[in-house]
């Protein structure tokens, strides 16, 4: 049993409703319900679904969450919740149901961005984050490189996608390839069997004029066109296409890109601790690229456990317990959601 403030986080940014429950560091419950089968159909998420789906699951994911962590609502010390950036609609909902907690219970709130929950996420698997860190923020919604020197002031973005975001480009991929959505998780599982060197797809942003000005930018959406012309290509010529070898071609580019600048990013401040967040950090050729190449740099990674990469409620009280402990200001309670909260606000 460790001890620090006892706090419950609300994430509704995109399609799961989150809600976590900590203390100080220690994970006590992680309850997600997901509306992503309702957008399955859709290929991508429905804004307006996943807000309605976030109105039935809030209560009795609350409701879940408690009764796992073994507490009483009375016993928080704070409500944190994410503000933004995220799905406007979907944002409302939670920071709503926040409000309403923080009034009932007469405790204080905070509206968090979601990108600095993704890396105060980490705490709770392997304690104190390394001051400073770069965090690689890779998701559906993002890809950012960010130097972070304590997650509740702010965090520095050295840089980031100029077009898709690389769970985006796992998304797209995936579809053309016939695999559902969302296409991350099935791109990693049916590359293992394929060819990384098979096809040799684009680096984005890797050639030398193009890391002038972009040397922390990414860029997926030529890979995802370079792939849609490969597919198309092969089957004007009537040729059946190797999914795994696609697949595992086009993983190897996204990985060789993202591991490539992020250890550049981190030795260029003099960084020795990378960590990497979001849906993608869950991708097992990531993981092993990443540790690879920056242990060859003598820097350390950290990549907390899957189910703490993937939006959760965790991530959102593991912030909320470090602003509290660190003495932070609350929000007021007629904190607004924010679909585009900047990176650089961590407490709206
Ligand atoms: O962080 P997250 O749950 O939600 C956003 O904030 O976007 O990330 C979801 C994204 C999706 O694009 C999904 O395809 C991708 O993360 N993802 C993966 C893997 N697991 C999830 N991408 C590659 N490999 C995986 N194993
Ligand atoms: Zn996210």
């Amino acid at each position: 049993m460790t001890d620090g403030p006892l706090v419950l986080g609300i994430e509704t940014s995109c399609d799961e409703t989150g809600v976590g429950i900590v203390r100080g560091h220690t994970l006590l419950a992680d309850t997600v319900a997901s509306s992503v089968e309702e957008h399955a159909r859709f290929g991508g998420v429905v804004p307006e679904v996943a807000s309605r789906a976030h109105l039935e699951a809030m209560v009795p994911t609350i409701e879940r969450a408690v009764e796992t962590a073994g507490i009483s609502l009375h016993d928080i010390d704070a409500v944190a919740v994410t503000s933004g950036p995220g799905l406007a609609g979907a944002l409302l909902v939670g920071v709503a149901s926040a409000k309403a907690l923080a009034l009932g219970l007469g405790k204080p709130i905070y509206g968090v961005n979601h990108l600095a929950a993704h890396v105060a996420v980490d705490q709770l698997e392997h304690g104190p984050l390394p001051e400073p860190c770069l965090a690689m923020l890779v998701s559906g919604g993002h890809s950012s490189l960010l130097e972070v020197h304590d997650v509740t002031v702010g965090v520095e973005p050295m840089g980031a996608t100029i077009d898709d975001a690389a769970g985006e480009a796992f998304d797209k991929v995936a579809r053309l390839l016939g695999l559902p959505f969302p296409g991350g998780p099935h791109i990693d599982r049916v590359a293992r069997s394929g060819n990384s060197v098979a096809i040799d797809f684009p680096r984005g942003l890797s050639n030398r004029r193009d890391l002038e000005r972009h040397r922390f930018d990414f860029s997926f959406s030529g890979l995802k066109t370079a792939v849609a012309r490969w597919v198309e290509a092969q089957q004007r010529a009537g040729i059946t296409i190797d999914v795994a070898d696609v697949a595992a071609s086009f993983q190897e580019s996204v990985c060789d890109v993202l591991t490539r600048k992020a250890v550049d990013a981190a030795s260029s401040r003099g960084i020795e601790d990378i960590l990497i967040g979001g849906g993608v950090a869950a991708n097992s050729r990531l993981r092993a690229m990443a540790e690879e190449r920056a242990s060859a740099a003598g820097i350390r990674v950290r990549v907390p456990r899957p189910g703490l990469c993937t939006d959760n409620g965790a991530m959102v009280a593991a912030l909320g317990a470090e602003l509290v402990a660190r003495g932070r200001t609350p929000s007021l309670l007629d904190l607004p959601a924010d679909s585009s909260q900047p990176i650089t606000t961590v407490v709206a």
